[in-house]
């Protein structure tokens, strides 16, 4: 199956261009291999911090028409605790692994990311997008400078590719997007969760614990797909991962044609499973033959020709 679906990025190469999104099936080792077996090109881990957080109470997720709203608050056991998971995930899996990070400053996220990049990491992604999270999360990832001083020190830190996972709610993603980039980031995730609420008719109140939450699923899929195709134009050379409702194989050639060089897949899981990996490569290989491309890479962002 591999054969012309093989993805290079950052320096990684991936065997498959579909990815595990962080928060889903990324807590233990045994699911990061599951979802590698069942064709997923790299795994990211659920976003872990410098100390461990127990994340909200209960409700912290509601079915919305097509889509997720969760707000669980980062649960995570600290980074201290999570190296041995990083170092039982590179014993299971052969495939890359990235390590979701978080922090409440610039020095937080580097003594995460240099502790992950020592377990083993082999690329870090900066979770500058949580949108319900106080101090952390798209806090950080709204302010550009903010934004540029976090990528700096985890650059400075590690040794290993830095992709920037990136809020689409902002103004103009693509502001944010340069100041990543330019502090160095060596990809861009697109993006993050759209913040959202849902509220009970009978109780009157909202329904998750936290209030407000993050929409993903198909519901957020042409915003994500716009992002990718925003920061496509504006930095064409920059590597990006779209993330955000792919949920099919034809969802996801959107992505690459926006400009998208890889993808993750998250909510899709819920709906369906690991196997949707095996069934969304399937897909784009059959795509990819019956228009006579012989790579991803040729189709990646096409759509931006004139
Ligand atoms: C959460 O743990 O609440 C979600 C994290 C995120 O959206 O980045």
């Amino acid at each position: 199956m591999e054969g012309n679906l093989r993805v290079q990025l950052a320096g990684l190469t991936f065997s498959y261009p579909c990815m595990l999104a962080s928060g889903v099936l990324g807590y233990s080792a045994e699911t990061m291999q599951r979802v590698i077996e069942a064709g997923a090109g790299a795994v990211v881990s659920k976003s872990v911090g410098l100390k461990a957080r127990d994340g909200y109470t209960n409700p912290t997720v509601f079915q919305a028409k097509n889509g997720l709203i969760n707000a669980m608050g980062l649960p995570n056991p600290g980074i201290e605790t999570y190296v041995k998971e990083i170092r039982h995930v590179k014993e299971l899996i052969c495939q890359p692994l990235i390590v979701s990070i978080f922090g409440y400053s610039a020095e937080d996220y580097a003594i995460v990311a240099e502790k992950a990049a020592t377990a083993g990491a082999d690329a870090l992604e900066l979770n500058v997008s949580c949108p319900h999270v106080k101090q952390t999360g798209a806090e950080i990832g709204q302010n550009p400078n903010v934004l540029s001083e976090v990528v700096k020190a985890v650059k400075a830190a590690v040794n290993i590719p830095v992709f920037v996972k990136l809020s689409p709610n902002v103004t103009d993603i693509t502001l944010l997007a340069n100041a990543a980039v330019n502090a160095g980031a060596d990809a861009l995730t697109a993006v993050n969760t759209l913040k959202a609420i849902a509220i009970d008719i009978e109780t009157t109140k909202p329904v998750l614990s936290n209030i407000k939450g993050g929409l993903s699923g198909p519901a957020m899929k042409n915003i994500a797909l716009r992002c990718v195709y925003d920061l496509k134009e504006k930095l064409p050379n920059t590597p990006i991962i779209g993330c955000g409702g792919v949920s099919n194989w034809q969802d996801a050639i959107e992505f690459f044609l926006a400009g998208a060089n890889a993808i993750q897949i998250g909510t899709a899981i819920a709906y369906e499973g690991p196997e949707v990996f095996q069934t969304i490569n399937l897909g784009i290989k059959k795509y990819l033959e019956k228009k006579q491309f012989r790579s991803i890479e040729e189709i990646v962002g096409l759509s931006h020709r004139r």
